[in-house]
């Protein structure tokens, strides 16, 4: 499995339910990277989407604890157990948030797709794990230095050890 996510220089990812940075370029890069696979969200991303659909050319997966929870073009798990044994197969799985998702499956991940922007966000309200300081990963590739909206950024591929 795989984890994507766009991050401060404090990891922060989120705030009030929105994203700290809208980028075109990142968003290039998610496209690029999900199209054709699997993407899996907690419900409150999923609700947090333009018009809270699912994304178009990848398959949707959900977790939420409520039963009755059945969203068109979504397929619903209420158990991080029950998707993980319905999809042993999750080379092409990408995590796509929000903080909790990101916490509990990143045990399941292989790899991390990280944009992270040159920006220290103090009053942010999400945060994803901070690779740089976990012992079980390391940086693979990092890009080029990008800069879109006086914001600089990079994409880094973090694997596990
Ligand atoms: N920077 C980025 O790349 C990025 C990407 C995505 C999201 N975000 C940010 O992340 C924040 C949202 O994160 P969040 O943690 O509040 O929400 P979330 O992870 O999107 O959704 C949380 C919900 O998922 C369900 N869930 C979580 N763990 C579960 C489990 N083990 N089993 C069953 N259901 C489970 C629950 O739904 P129910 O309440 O329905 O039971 C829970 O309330 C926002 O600020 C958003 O902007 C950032």
């Amino acid at each position: 499995m795989n984890l994507i996510v766009n991050v401060s220089e404090n990891w922060a990812i989120g705030k009030g339910k929105s994203l700290l940075f809208h980028l075109s370029q990142d968003m290039k890069f998610f496209k690029s990277h999900t199209s054709g696979k699997t993407v899996v969200m907690g419900r409150k991303t999923l609700e947090s989407l333009p018009g809270g659909n699912p994304l178009p050319n990848r398959k949707n997966i959900v977790l939420t604890r409520n039963s009755d929870y059945n969203p068109e073009g979504v397929t619903v798990y209420n158990s991080i157990k029950s998707f993980l044994a319905d999809n042993e197969d999750n080379s092409d799985i990408y995590v796509i948030g929000g903080e909790s998702l990101y916490r509990d499956l990143l045990p399941y991940c292989e790899r991390a797709f990280v944009t992270k922007v040159d920006a220290t966000v103090n009053d942010a309200d999400a945060f994803m794990v901070n690779l740089d300081a976990h012992s079980d990963w390391e940086i693979e590739e990092t890009s080029e230095e990008l800069e879109e909206k006086g914001y600089t950024f990079r994409f880094v591929t973090y694997k596990k050890k």
